[in-house]
């Protein structure tokens, strides 16, 4: 049986909250694709390839996670890739409503494609990047929010502000 999911995101950058999804989803599935959006947007604060480094360095050692860049369409990219479902976390209700326009979206666009959802870690339910990004660049504590191995290339790079939006 063709057990390959998929979890895709912005991972601007992947927080703590990601990892835990990602984690248990690759002890539930035979294969879990971690699909990074490459055309975002927003301009994102860190480029693909940085945001797939982060994801390596944090999960590199399991050796059922792929991670990759990818642009389009999901449904497509999902069928392209054999997936046969899209995992995604949830965190509060807040989540809700976006979540599911877009798995019904992609329920429609590939008729093959589930949606299933993870509820976030209670630990985890108040964690986005974007939060991640603000008290980074106010110099707060970002050491329980984003993996230890990617704790000072983050706070560097949204510390000293180099990109457009960070100055904001
Ligand atoms: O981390 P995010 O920003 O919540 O991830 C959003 C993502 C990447 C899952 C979503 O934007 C996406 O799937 N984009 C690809 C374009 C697409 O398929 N759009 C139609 C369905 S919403």
């Amino acid at each position: 049986m063709n057990n390959t999911v998929i979890c895709p995101g912005s991972f601007d950058p992947v927080t703590l909250g990601h990892i835990d999804i990602i984690k248990r989803a690759s002890k539930m599935f035979d294969k879990v694709i971690v699909a990074v959006l490459v055309n975002m947007s927003k301009t994102p604060s860190f480029s693909t390839e940085e945001r797939i480094a982060f994801l390596k360095e944090t999960l590199g050692d399991l050796d059922n996670i792929e991670i990759v860049g990818f642009s389009g369409l999901l449904a497509d990219y999902a069928r392209e890739r054999g997936a046969k479902a899209v995992v995604k976390g949830l965190r509060a209700m807040s989540d809700f409503e976006y979540e599911f326009q877009m798995a019904l979206t992609n329920k429609k666009l590939n008729p093959e494609l589930d949606t299933v959802f993870l509820t976030s870690d209670s630990q985890y339910m108040y964690l986005s990047s974007s939060m991640v990004k603000q008290v980074a660049s106010l110099g707060g504590d970002i050491s329980s929010f984003v993996p230890a191995s990617i704790h000072a290339q983050v706070y560097e790079r949204l510390k000293t502000g180099t990109r457009k939006e960070l100055l904001k």
